[in-house]
C-alpha cells in the first residue's frame, strides 16, 4: 500500500476536523472536496477576495459525486478575513477544535503584491501569524501552508537540470516572494518554539478546474483557455521561452494530506533538518519543464480539437513582467523521500479537465 493510500485509510477510520483558509478559491476548494469525500469534517473560511461562492457549490457537488455522505453536517463555511485574529480563533474552535489546518488564503498574484503592497503584506504575513496563533490556541496538531516557487527568486537551480531544491534559495524578486518566504520562516519559528508540526508546501504552477480566468491577475492557463474560447490571441509576456513546472491540483491535495499527517509517521527528531534554512518546506510540482510557447500550442490544439477555430492562432508577445521568474522547475526528491509524495495525475489529463471546465 502506498503512503497516500494508508493516509486515506487512517483518515477514513478516524475522521478529523480540518480548517481550510481560502476554501472558496481554486486550491482550497479542491482540498475541501477531497477531505469531505474521505468523511472528514471541514471548517472552510474565505473573504471572497478572489474566491467564488460558485466554488463552494462546486466543491459540495464534487464531494457528493465522489461518494461523500452527510456533507451538510460535515462542512461549515464562515465568511471571514484572516486579518481578523478573533474570527480565526472562533473558526478553529468549531467541532470541538480543529486538528489540522490548511492555510491557503493569500493575495496570490505577483503583480498584485506590487500594486497593492499594504493589503498583500497584511494578508500574506499578518494572516500567517494570526493563523499560527489561532492553531496554537486550539491545540491543532498540524499546520500546512501554501508557499511558492517564487521564493527561489533569482536562484538558477541545479546546473544540469535547472531544478530547484529546497535548501538553496535566491533573492526574492517580488513582494509576493518575500512575503511567502517570511511566512515560511514564521512557520519554522512556531515549529521550533512551540513544537507544532508546521509544513510549508512550495507550489510550482498548479493546474486544474476552478482557477479563475478573469481579471488582470489571472493565472496563465485559465486565461489563455478563456481567450482562445473567445477566438482571441493570448498574450505571452517575453519571448515565450520562459519555463514552468505545471502540476495538477490532485497532486497538491495529495501533498497536503501527506504533510498534515507527517508527524504521525515521523517523530520530531526525524522531522528536524538541523542547519537547513528550509526545514519543514517541500517542493510540490511534477519536476517537468514546459516553455510558455509549448504550453500555448498544447492549449491551442486542445481547444481546436474541441471545435474552436484557433488551429492557426499565434500568440501576441509583450514585454516581460516585473517580478516574474525566468525558469522554474521543482526537484521533488525531498517530498518523495520524506513525505511519500508520488505525483499521480498526468498533466494532459489535468489540462483537458481544465478546458472542459472552462469551455464546456
Ligand atoms: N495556483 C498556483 O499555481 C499557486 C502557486 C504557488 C502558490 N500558490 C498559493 O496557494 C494558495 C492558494 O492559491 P489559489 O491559486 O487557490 O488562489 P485563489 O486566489 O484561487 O485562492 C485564494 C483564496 O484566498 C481567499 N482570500 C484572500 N485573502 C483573504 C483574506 N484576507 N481572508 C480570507 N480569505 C482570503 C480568496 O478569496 C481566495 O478564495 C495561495 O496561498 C497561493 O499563494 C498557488
Amino acid at each position: 500500500m502506498s503512503t497516500i493510500e494508508s493516509v486515506h485509510q487512517s483518515l477514513r477510520e478516524r475522521p478529523r476536523t480540518w480548517l481550510i483558509t481560502g476554501v472558496a478559491g481554486f486550491i482550497g476548494s479542491h482540498l475541501a472536496e477531497h477531505l469531505l469525500a474521505l468523511g472528514q469534517r471541514v471548517v472552510g473560511v474565505d473573504n471572497f477576495d478572489t474566491g467564488k461562492r460558485d466554488n463552494l457549490d462546486a466543491l459540495v457537488r464534487g464531494a457528493v459525486g465522489r461518494g461523500a455522505c452527510e456533507v451538510e453536517a460535515h462542512f461549515e463555511f464562515r465568511e471571514l478575513d484572516v486579518r481578523d485574529p478573533e474570527a480565526l480563533r472562533q473558526a478553529c474552535a468549531r467541532f470541538d477544535g480543529v486538528e489540522h489546518v490548511l492555510h491557503h488564503a493569500a493575495v496570490a498574484s505577483v503583480p498584485r503584491t506590487l500594486a497593492e503592497p499594504e493589503t498583500a503584506h497584511s494578508v500574506n504575513v499578518d494572516g500567517m501569524f494570526n493563523l499560527l496563533e489561532a492553531a496554537r490556541a486550539c491545540g491543532a496538531k498540524s499546520v500546512v501552508h501554501a508557499t511558492s516557487s517564487a521564493v527561489y527568486g533569482d536562484c538558477p537551480g541545479a546546473p544540469e537540470t535547472g531544478a530547484q531544491s529546497e535548501a538553496i534559495i535566491g533573492r526574492p524578486l517580488s513582494p509576493y516572494a518575500g512575503q511567502k518566504r517570511i511566512a515560511e520562516v514564521l512557520g519554522q519559528t512556531w515549529s521550533t518554539t512551540h513544537g507544532m508540526s508546521v509544513v510549508g508546501l512550495r507550489y510550482f504552477n498548479i493546474v486544474g478546474p476552478r482557477q479563475d480566468p478573469n481579471g488582470a491577475y489571472a493565472a496563465v492557463i485559465p486565461k489563455w483557455i478563456d481567450t482562445l474560447a473567445r477566438g482571441e490571441q493570448p498574450v505571452i509576456f517575453g519571448d515565450g521561452l520562459t519555463t514552468r513546472d505545471f502540476c495538477p491540483v490532485e497532486d497538491v491535495v495529495q501533498a497536503n494530506l501527506l504533510a498534515s499527517t507527517w508527524h504521525e509517521r515521523a517523530d520530531a527528531d526525524a522531522r528536524a533538518m538541523p542547519g537547513d534554512p528550509s526545514e519543514g518546506v517541500f517542493n510540490v510540482g511534477l519536476g517537468g519543464r514546459l516553455t510558455l510557447l509549448e504550453l500555448f500550442e498544447l492549449l491551442r490544439d486542445g481547444m481546436a480539437d474541441r471545435g474552436v477555430d484557433c488551429r492557426a492562432m499565434q500568440p501576441r508577445h509583450e514585454d516581460f513582467r516585473a517580478g516574474d521568474i525566468r525558469h522554474s522547475r521543482a526537484d521533488v526528491s525531498r517530498a518523495r523521500e520524506l513525505l511519500g509524495y508520488e505525483p499521480a495525475m498526468p498533466l494532459d489529463t489535468s489540462l483537458r479537465a481544465t478546458m472542459e471546465f472552462l469551455a464546456g
